[in-house]
C-alpha cells in the first residue's frame, strides 16, 4: 500500500465512530479529505459537521454535508483529524496545513479526538517535523527571536495567510522532550495565536493505516 492508500484506509475506519444524528468535528488535510469523501455516504443519517478550515468547509459542502458554526453547537462527540507527527503518548504536532488554531479549538470542544494517520507519522520524539506556530503578523519577528531563545530555528512560511488572517512560523531543529511544557511556554509569547503542539489535548484514539490493515490504539 502506498501512503495515500494507508491514509484512505485510516479515514474510512473512522466512519465506525459516526453515529446517527451526530454533528461531526472535521479536521483538515489530505487524510481528512478521504474522511470527508467517506462521510458523504452517511450524510443522510448525521446532522452535519463543524469544520476546522475553509478548505474542509468547501469540501464538506461540495459533498452535500451541512456545516454548522461551532458557536451554534453546545457539544461535539467526536473530532476526526490527521497529524504530522504523533508519539506513543498520543501527543502530536499538527499544522502542516496551517489550520492549527481552528483545529485546536474544535478539538477542545470534542469529547473524543480520533486521529487518522498513515504509519509514517509515528515518532519516538516530536520535533523532526518543523513545529508550526500561528502568529499575529505584527509580532512575527519578535516571536521568532523568542523561539530562538527556546532553542528553535524559526522559518517564516512565505506566502501563507491562515484562515484567521495570520502568518505561520515553522520551528526547525526542536527535540521536544516535554511537549506539554513547551506548549505552554510558546503560548505565553505575546503575539502567538496558537502553536501546533497538541499535547495538553492529545488524541484519544489513533487509527493508523499500515500494510497489514488499520491498527487502532
Ligand atoms: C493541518 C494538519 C493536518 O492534520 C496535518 O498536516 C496532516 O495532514 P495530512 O493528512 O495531509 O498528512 O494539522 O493543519
Amino acid at each position: 500500500m502506498d501512503q495515500n492508500q494507508k491514509k484512505k484506509a485510516a479515514a474510512e475506519a473512522a466512519l465506525e465512530y459516526v453515529k446517527s444524528d451526530m454533528i461531526v468535528g472535521v479536521g483538515t488535510g489530505s487524510t481528512v479529505n478521504f474522511f470527508i469523501e467517506a462521510l458523504a455516504s452517511k450524510k443522510n443519517m448525521i446532522q452535519g459537521a463543524v469544520s476546522s478550515s475553509d478548505a474542509s468547509t468547501a469540501l464538506l459542502k461540495e459533498h452535500g454535508i451541512e456545516v454548522f458554526d461551532l458557536n451554534e453547537v453546545a457539544s461535539l462527540d467526536i473530532y476526526i483529524d490527521g497529524a504530522d507527527e504523533i508519539t506513543k503518548h498520543k501527543h502530536m504536532i499538527k499544522g502542516g496545513g496551517a489550520a492549527l488554531t481552528r483545529e485546536k479549538i474544535v478539538a477542545a470542544v470534542a469529547k473524543t479526538f480520533i486521529c487518522i494517520i498513515d504509519d509514517t507519522k509515528h515518532v519516538p520524539v516530536l520535533g523532526k517535523f518543523p513545529l508550526p506556530i500561528e502568529v499575529i503578523p505584527l509580532a512575527r519577528s519578535y516571536v521568532a527571536r523568542e523561539l530562538v531563545k527556546l532553542g528553535g530555528d524559526p522559518v517564516y512560511r512565505q506566502g501563507v495567510v491562515t484562515d484567521n488572517g495570520n502568518q505561520i512560523l515553522d520551528v526547525h531543529n526542536l527535540h521536544i522532550m516535554e511537549p506539554t511544557k513547551l506548549e505552554t511556554q510558546i503560548n505565553q509569547i505575546v503575539g502567538v495565536v496558537t502553536n501546533g503542539l497538541f499535547a495538553q489535548r492529545g488524541a484519544d484514539i489513533v487509527l493508523t493505516g499500515t500494510d497489514k490493515g488499520v491498527i487502532k490504539e
